[in-house]
């Protein structure tokens, strides 16, 4: 019989616990969104994420905390922020979204308080602190930023501070005119000499109507040279829910000039991401692998509650820019540790009956595959993940229409609908990365396109396999390999 990762039992009343993930990060018990904090301090990778410990439903936000040696196996720490203050208490409110860093060996996290009174919300910024990365104290004198800049609505949260030349920035989420009542998106700038005392100095992205009704989750960073803005913006026309920027910054007179723009991830569960710099010194980024209801093809959050758990984070992704200065991402070096590879073949021939690919651990595995378009007779490759008799998600990469979709209209018994997104036609060689995680997909083409999707499988569910829709297709080689779980 084969014994699936998930067998394990990790939940305190002793359950099974099939669609947890065994090698993505995932909450004990209640409810998990955001990630926050994401810091690499005295050693380890610290992980901070809204939080709530009481229910698996969305509410009264704490900062719970794990920390890392290799942003794999992580070991819970005691929750880092109650929503214990009067700025902070409301049970719809809490302790927001936000950022760490690290200034004379102190680390101070910076989050949104976030309550309401008389039916109107009050996001404000604070800080707290700790000298072990364990134990945290609310700053006395919060918030630090009592309300948001002349004309902005109530909407002014998910604060990420950094360091340029010696002075410190914080980028905000805001809007003008409010996220649900079709106002503008912003991202306002605030800096600091001394981290404690914050002077707003403008705007560095504007929506002027086009990309959304408010940016949560701002993040600010350069790459060779240039700088990256990312956001999740709300109500983005054409649904991008993840949108980058990429251009020049003067941060004297606040001015940024978008070259381009584009989605960090095209899938259906990808949302308020955050970077921060591995030990390395590479740009990480780690997303909340779910969505909220306001986005259209949002239906619910799957049936994880049962096992007494809500929210994935993406596993981490490095971020650079290309000669181009187009965006490349790709999973860390630490994934290979965790990884044996089943089988790996050459020059493998494809046609239009399913060629089985087998993982050993049918619900915890990568798949890596390397072709070239012009070797595809039909110009299309299907592949079948999570599969039975009744059910299936399917990935498809047209390179004729350049189009890559993943279809989860049959996949389970709670998504539906189809996403795709735009890769480039006939794109010649290409490299497709695929990691399932019981009820987590990852998808990363040529480093350039990336989709995840959530997927509640039944442990049916155990086929996987590759077909072209008519002729034959070669594919360069084709790696199948088991990831261990973490736990
Ligand atoms: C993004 C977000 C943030 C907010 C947090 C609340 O998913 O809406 O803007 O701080 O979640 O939990």
């Amino acid at each position: 019989m084969i014994k699936y990762a998930a067998d394990n039992i990790r939940n305190e009343e002793g359950k099974t616990e099939f669609l947890r993930p065994v090698y993505h990060f995932t909450p004990q018990k209640g409810w998990m969104n955001d990630p926050n904090g994401l810091i690499f301090y005295k050693g380890y990778y610290h992980l901070f994420y809204q939080y709530n410990p009481k229910d698996c439903e969305w509410g009264s936000m704490h900062w719970g905390h794990a920390i890392s040696k290799d942003m794999f196996h992580w070991k819970d720490l005691p929750i880092a922020l109650y929503p214990d203050k009067p700025y902070d208490n409301h049970p719809e409110g809490g302790c927001f979204s936000g950022s760490a860093v690290e200034k004379d060996g102190i680390l101070y996290l910076f989050y949104s308080g976030t309550i309401k009174k008389d039916g109107k919300v009050y996001q404000t910024q604070c800080m707290a602190y700790s000298k072990d990365g364990i134990h945290f104290e609310k700053y006395e004198n919060n918030p630090i930023i009592k309300e948001p800049p002349a004309g902005a609505s109530d909407d002014f949260r998910d604060p990420k501070v950094f360091l340029v030349n010696g002075k410190w920035y914080m980028v905000i989420g805001g809007s003008v005119g409010g996220a649900d009542t079709g106002g503008d998106g912003r991202v306002f700038l605030y800096t600091s000499e001394d981290l404690f005392h914050w002077e707003y100095t403008g705007n560095v992205l504007e929506s002027n109507g086009q990309y959304g009704t408010m940016f949560e989750c701002p993040d600010m960073f350069e790459l060779n040279g240039k700088w990256v803005l990312i956001c999740s913006p709300m109500y983005h026309p054409e649904n991008n829910k993840i949108m980058y920027c990429v251009g020049d910054m003067d941060f004297e007179s606040c001015s940024f000039h978008v070259e381009h723009r584009g989605t960090l991830d095209a899938g259906f569960d990808y949302y308020a991401v955050q970077s921060f710099l591995d030990e390395k010194g590479n740009r990480v980024l780690i997303g909340w692998q779910n969505g909220w209801l306001w986005m259209p093809w949002c239906e619910g959050f799957g049936p994880t509650a049962a096992e007494g758990w809500r929210g994935t984070l993406s596993l981490p992704r490095i971020i650079t820019l290309d000669e181009e200065n187009q965006i490349r991402l790709r999973t860390t070096e630490n994934l290979e540790s965790i990884k044996t590879l089943d089988w790996q073949e050459e020059n493998v021939k494809v046609s239009t009956t399913k060629y089985l690919l087998h993982p050993k651990d049918p619900f915890s595995y990568e798949i890596r595959m390397t072709g070239v378009a012009e070797e595809i007779e039909s110009k299309y490759l299907e592949i079948g993940l999570l599969s039975s008799d009744s059910h299936r998600t399917i990935l498809t990469i047209d390179f004729i229409a350049g189009i890559l979709t993943i279809d989860r209209s049959n996949s389970d018994e709670y998504g539906s609908g189809r996403m795709s997104c735009l890769i480039e036609k006939n794109s010649g060689e290409f490299d497709l990365q695929i990691l399932v995680d019981h009820s987590s997909v990852e998808v990363i083409l040529c480093e350039k396109y990336c989709m995840t999707t959530n997927i509640y499988p039944t442990k049916n569910e155990t086929e996987c396999y590759i077909r072209t829709p008519y002729k034959q297709a070669l594919l360069r080689k084709l790696t199948v390999s088991t990831i261990e779980s973490v736990w």
